[in-house]
């Protein structure tokens, strides 16, 4: 496995992006919406670093087996409250062909929020146009597959305070 991106790196990064968020609902109360799992280190670190009041739930959704995405998003475990009304902000790892994060958004909107938004720690360089409607983005990162800080590979690696690569097949 390569390093790709350090702990403090990570860190500070992350910071940023809370410092922002909370610049941008000063007054609000947003819930954010961590995907689980690969989602639990950076929601719990975002959270952390917010100096506004937040509420936190998770959407448990799985779409990879090994390291494809087989296309077909299930939804596993569901919110655990209303988001009617609400602002909301899905946590989310990494998107990649961007097909489930398609699916939350749509599911998401169904259920009239007040509005939605999306924060991605990584964004992974392919084929398709770059996040520009996302309005947090933590890092671009070249194709190939990324672990740790939340991330897995068949369940390993996720406990990591860093991003890595694994090898190609
Ligand atoms: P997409 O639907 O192709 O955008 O894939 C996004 C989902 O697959 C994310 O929620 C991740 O959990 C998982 N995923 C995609 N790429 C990677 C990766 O490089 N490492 C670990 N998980 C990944
Ligand atoms: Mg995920």
């Amino acid at each position: 496995m390569k390093k790709l991106i350090s702990k403090s790196t990570l860190q500070r990064r992350v910071r940023e992006l809370a410092r922002q968020i909370s610049f941008d609902y000063q007054d609000r109360r947003p819930v954010l919406v961590g995907i689980l799992k690969g989602s639990f280190m950076f929601l719990a670190d975002l959270a952390r670093a917010m100096t506004i009041p937040v509420e936190i739930d998770f959407l448990w959704v799985t779409s990879y087996q090994d390291r494809h995405s087989s296309g077909i998003v299930r939804l596993n475990s569901d919110l655990s409250q209303s988001i009617k009304d609400r602002d909301v902000i899905v946590v989310e790892d990494i998107v990649d062909s961007g097909r489930t994060m398609k699916y939350i958004i749509k599911n998401l909107k169904n259920r009239r929020p007040r509005s939605l938004q999306v924060c991605c720690l990584l964004d992974k360089k392919t084929d398709r146009p770059p996040l520009r409607t996302f309005s947090y983005v933590g890092f671009s990162i070249p194709p190939g597959f990324a672990v740790g800080y939340g991330l897995d590979y068949r369940d390993q690696y996720r406990h990591l305070p860093y991003i890595g690569v694994i090898d190609a097949e």
